[in-house]
């Protein structure tokens, strides 16, 4: 029995549009911007008022743990949609927090408070569910331990984690072998508290919304180019940050769900409003241009220090590209949902570089080569790349495991929208933690789900 749905929980299928999509909608909050929203104001002097927040499972984990460690996180009902206040408590404002951090399903949380805890004079414990209790947190606790901080994990530095933060925090000149914001934010974080310049390298760029937001606050900090290629950051300690009012622009990642599912829907006509186009995140508009899609991008503007702009997306006729692996920091969270659009281009979409892929929620090549196989989808997984051959029609017809991963479930899911025979996903509750609001966007553009059991 097909019926409308507006809840997330449990199996959820799509079967294929018989419509094309249409209509506009504003996607959630960036999750990114809406995670340094509060935590970055939670340790400024003063009252933020963040409107467009994501109120998503990850972004409310921070909120809470917030919370937990002293500062004043409130939400009240406006005219304009929800308005989140942080009273900041300033950089050693924050207290011990009488219970474990639940950081959920949400790497960045885990990181970044990591890294702030790491400079504050405080003890704290953390955890995180199934997924997160599985990825690597060796990636922050190596730089934060050289900068005193001391850590307590599970063998390869999983959660739970004790972290003892820094009774000095020491400045720290780091070169990450990984291009990674997350790693780059919890060192920049622990700095704030640091005598000194800490100066963070990377292989290249990730997104830089720490760094933009942290100098509206009024920190002194510096990026460019570095060494061989990559992204040098400098950042000096110390500083006194000041209170900002954010609007949060709609989440780039996840606009990525509605406009490859128009892009891939023939007839579509869909406008998605006020999405951040930072270029360190726009790598998959750059690679569907490539590729041939009619995406159209308007009204530029800024919004809350970061570049913004309403988007244009019909349904297109794709060919296959190789994606260039130097762009895969700019996009990697839109790899599962580009290997769908793949598998309805004409040719071939070669994907490599994408190692981080197999440490995020889930192991993403994995889940995406596994899925698309089962879907009748040509596709070939090597150690770091993806390779998806598309095809004029796709069978579909299986039950995928979205594996705790809110972008596996809903890159299925779109994938469904063209499939010759339904495709179900086995549990769409990750899909809360960064786009709460899926169903009734997609509902809204014309798309029908179904409760599959
Ligand atoms: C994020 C950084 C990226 C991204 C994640 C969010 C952030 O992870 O995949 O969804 O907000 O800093 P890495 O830092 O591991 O690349």
């Amino acid at each position: 029995m097909s019926q409308s749905l507006r809840t997330l929980h449990g199996p959820l299928s799509v079967r294929r549009q018989t419509q094309p999509l249409a209509g506009a909608a504003r996607p959630p909050g960036d999750k990114s911007i809406s995670h340094r929203a509060l935590l970055l104001n939670a340790l400024a002097v003063g009252r933020a008022r963040v409107t467009g927040l994501l109120e998503g499972e990850d972004v409310l984990a921070m909120a809470a743990a917030l919370r937990a460690l002293g500062a004043g996180v409130a939400r009240e009902d406006g005219p304009d949609g929800p308005v989140w206040t942080v009273d900041g408590v300033g950089l050693h404002g924050w207290h011990e927090p009488a219970d474990v951090l639940d950081m959920g399903n949400s790497g960045t949380a885990a990181r970044l408070l990591a890294g702030a805890i790491a400079g504050a004079r405080i003890t704290a414990f953390m955890t995180g569910d199934a997924s997160l209790r599985k990825r690597p947190m060796a990636r922050v606790i190596d730089p934060l331990s050289r900068m005193g901080a001391r850590f307590v994990a599970r063998a390869g530095g999983r959660l739970p984690l004790a972290i003892q933060g820094a009774l000095e925090v020491a400045p720290l000149d780091y070169a990450s072998p990984v291009a990674s914001a997350q790693v780059k934010s919890a060192i920049l974080l622990a700095g704030l508290a640091a005598p000194g310049l800490t100066v963070v390298t990377e292989p290249a760029m990730s997104r830089d919304h720490t760094e933009r937001m942290l100098a509206r606050m009024g920190a002194e900090i510096v990026s460019g180019p570095g060494p061989d290629g990559g992204w040098r950051v400098a950042l000096a300690g110390q500083p006194e940050l000041t209170a900002i009012d954010i609007d949060v622009p709609a989440d780039p990642s996840s606009a990525a769900f509605p406009m490859v599912a128009a892009v891939i829907t023939p007839g579509s006509d869909v406008r998605l409003d006020h999405v951040g186009l930072n270029p360190a995140r726009a790598g998959l508009i750059e690679t569907l241009l490539e590729m041939g899609a009619r995406i159209e991008i308007l009204n530029r503007r800024e919004s809350g220090g970061e570049p913004v702009g309403d988007l244009r997306v019909r349904g297109s006729a794709l060919t296959g590209v190789v994606v260039p692996a130097a762009r895969a920091a700019s996009m990697i969270d839109e790899y599962p949902i580009l290997a769908v659009a793949a598998a309805t281009a004409s040719g071939v979409t070669h994907m490599p570089g994408i190692h981080e892929l197999r440490v995020k929620e889930t192991d993403r090549i994995a889940a995406m080569a596994k899925g698309l196989a089962a879907a009748g989808v040509a596709v070939e997984e090597a150690p770091d790349a993806l390779t998806v051959t598309g095809a004029a029609s796709v069978r579909g017809g299986v039950t995928v495991s979205a594996e705790l991963d809110h972008r596996i479930a809903m890159s299925f899911l779109a994938l469904g929208l063209i499939a010759e025979q339904p495709i179900v996903i086995d549990d769409a509750a990750p899909i809360a933690t960064s786009f709460p609001s899926f169903i009734g966007l997609m509902e809204g553009l014309g798309v029908t789900f179904e409760a599959a059991s």
